[in-house]
């Protein structure tokens, strides 16, 4: 059931009831900056959205001790959509016009973003997406703060196609997200001299026995790497379900952009070992801003096993967004928009920028591996911000800009 959820400043949040009013904290001045925030922490995203949720929370207690935008703090009204898909335009709807909210954060698969988008074009009200996805869209209302294909596809098929082999087989949750996703990986693959060798998609409530078959196939078929976009618990699902029927990661890895620290903290060490995963962000990434972020996250939320890129993009996009408040005195779209185009900000993954030619985001880029605790070790990275190229006009494996190198950060030893 979506509801809203009482948000106390300085300690952890709690479920509310839904009601029609604002929850949480007293402005004392009564004049606060309200945002909208929209992820779940109920249903099958849960555990990556509730890590997004944390992202927001800490970069809004960081500007609220910081003396808030002139002196006003900023508010979060926050719904819990519990990862029913129709639920984030309709709660995007309420935000609009029952809330007094002109920004909202939000989302996690693209078919949730794919209901808020209506909306939020309909009103002209800003909205932020600070998650990876499939491309192929632009919004002049939506700021998009994960990676797209050039950003995290691109790297991580030419990374695989030279360490593990060109035969591929594809398995994703069955929504828009992963059916594009994968629309665009086979090009690559394709442009590489590879070839997809089997593709199938699961329900999103997928349980541990719905890869039997798919596993069955893997087995008989076997190919040189597995691609994954499969989310949520169906992920953690399936990495179990794999270390059962055919192993660890060692020989055959499973490679995502959907697989994070939070997932991996749930499935366990033993069925995350070897598996890789391409992001801008790792938790462990020895940067300053990463340090500080982490300190903070873990005095706030008393662990750090739950950060992941996606958690790191909300709190990059909030911060972001206070400083083009600061700039412009004001919650209007357009002049909120003009503020962002071409602004940057030191993140914890290093150095991003949003391109004014399209509202995405420059992100770095990085292959990362689990180590047999459950860590992801950065194995090759591109070393800088990257340009977002969301309708993949540069041919995707010819993009000199891509070149992987060897990391030169060291790691954060949590
Ligand atoms: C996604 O659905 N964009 C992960």
């Amino acid at each position: 059931m979506p509801r809203q959820v009482k948000w106390h400043p300085g300690s952890f949040f709690r479920f509310g009831e839904v009601k029609g009013t604002i929850m949480g904290l007293s402005s004392p001045s009564g004049n606060a900056w309200k945002v909208g925030v929209l992820f779940s922490q109920t249903g099958v995203t849960a555990v990556i959205e509730k890590s997004q949720l944390h992202g927001a929370l800490l970069a809004m207690d960081e500007i609220n001790e910081a003396g808030g935008i002139d002196g006003r703090e900023i508010r979060p009204v926050i719904y819990d959509p519990a990862s029913v898909v129709k639920a984030y335009g309709e709660l995007a709807e309420r935000l609009l016009t029952e809330d007094g909210v002109n920004v909202i954060f939000g989302c996690y698969m693209s078919s949730t973003r794919k209901e808020v988008l209506p909306v939020i074009e309909r009103r002209n009200a800003l909205f932020f997406y600070p998650t990876l996805y499939e491309g192929f869209e632009y919004s002049p209302n939506v700021i998009y703060g994960g990676a797209a294909p050039n950003q995290n596809s691109v790297p991580l098929a030419s990374y695989l196609m030279e360490n593990y082999g060109i035969r591929f087989y594809f398995v994703g949750s069955d929504y828009i997200y992963p059916r594009e996703s994968n629309r665009v990986m086979r090009t690559i693959v394709r442009q590489g001299g590879g070839e997809v060798i089997g593709e199938r998609y699961v329900s999103l409530e997928a349980g541990p026995d719905d890869f039997d078959d798919i596993l069955r196939e893997i087995r008989q078929k076997q190919p040189d790497v597995i691609f994954s976009t499969v989310v949520g618990t169906g992920t953690i699902n399936l990495y179990q379900a794999y270390l059962r029927a055919v192993g660890g990661g060692g020989r055959v890895p499973i490679a995502s952009l959907t697989t994070n620290e939070a997932e991996v903290a749930e499935m366990g060490p033993e069925a995350a070992a070897g598996h890789i995963t391409a992001a801008p962000y790792f938790r462990n990434i020895s940067t300053p801003a990463n340090r500080r972020f982490l300190e903070r996250y873990r005095k706030r939320f008393g662990t750090v096993a739950d950060v992941t890129s996606c958690c790191e993009a909300t709190y990059f996009q909030m911060h972001m967004f206070a400083n083009a408040l600061r700039d412009t005195g004001t919650t209007d779209t357009d002049r909120l928009r003009a503020a962002l185009q071409g602004a940057d900000f030191e993140a914890p993954q290093g150095r991003v920028k949003i391109d004014p030619d399209n509202n995405h985001t420059y992100l770095q880029s990085r292959i990362g591996k689990v180590d047999e605790h459950g860590e992801y070790v950065v194995e090759l990275e591109v070393g800088w911000p990257i340009k977002p190229d969301p309708y993949l006009v540069v041919p995707a494996l010819n993009d000199w800009s891509l070149r992987l190198m060897p990391p030169r950060g060291g790691l954060i030893n949590l």
